[in-house]
């Protein structure tokens, strides 16, 4: 991983949960199934992206696993991208428990990853890109508009706030209802999400998708401020 200008933004440095520490990485998933159906979500993905057993797929910052370990299953080459070692050694090690030997891991960035293989059909980008702030958010996305074919599909899934209305109410009940629904660790990790990094407007993301290169296909908009983006590279 390089970092060829000293003003480059340092991704490694998180701004708010740090997941280069092994003990936020044995705590994910844990705390990630009380909420989400991994395998679920990401036949969703393979559907909406039309991904096929000829696929290659880039996941950028695949975390432990929660998209790349079951689409190895369904595609042909997935390559899991995380800037945090700890993550990546997590998903590596679940992958040779599970015998799965189609995934390139790499480590690196949504800024810094190169990716030197073959252009791919496919990107993903599940929770990962309100790590960065809106400028290097363009930076990122116009790079992983480059690793794709031409034609080639990009999900984006995050955390983005409706510019439409005063949402300030909002999140206070969407911060307490993680505690009941999930736990306190988790509206913890909200709360240090909507405080210290970086999830912006819809308008925001809207045009920083199309600057990046893509047309979006479907915007979706859902409960508990969740945005899905199914884009194709222009
Ligand atoms: C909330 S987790 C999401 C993980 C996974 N995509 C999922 O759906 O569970 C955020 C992940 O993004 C990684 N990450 C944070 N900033 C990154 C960056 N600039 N480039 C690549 N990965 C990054 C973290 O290390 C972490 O694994």
């Amino acid at each position: 991983m390089t970092n060829p200008r000293a003003w480059q933004y340092d991704e490694t440095m998180f701004s708010g949960v740090d997941f280069s520490q092994a003990e936020e990485v044995a705590a994910y998933d844990d705390m990630h199934s009380k909420f989400r159906d991994y395998a679920k979500a990401s036949d969703e993905i393979i559907q909406r992206l039309s991904l096929t057993s000829d696929s290659t797929v880039i996941d950028l910052g695949c975390g432990t696993g929660a998209f790349a370990l079951h689409a190895a299953k369904r595609c042909r080459t997935i390559y899991a991208v995380d800037i945090s070692a700890a993550m990546l050694d997590y998903c590596r090690r679940r992958a040779e428990q599970l015998g799965l030997t189609n995934i390139i891991f790499r480590n690196g960035g949504l800024l810094t990853y190169e990716h030197g293989d073959e252009l791919a059909d496919a990107a993903v980008c599940v929770a990962v890109l309100h790590h960065l702030p809106d400028f290097w958010k363009q930076v990122a996305l116009k790079r992983c508009c480059e690793m794709l074919k031409p034609g080639g599909r990009f999900l984006l899934f995050d955390i983005v706030f409706p510019s439409g209305r005063d949402c300030l109410d909002e999140i206070d009940q969407w911060l307490k209802a993680f505690e009941t629904i999930v736990d306190a660790r988790l509206a913890e990790e909200a709360l240090i999400h909507v405080k210290n990094e970086f999830s912006t407007y819809d308008w925001i993301i809207e045009g920083i998708i199309r600057r990046s290169g893509f047309q979006i296909d479907t915007a979706e908009y859902s409960k508990g401020f969740q945005a899905l983006y199914i884009c194709t590279k222009r």
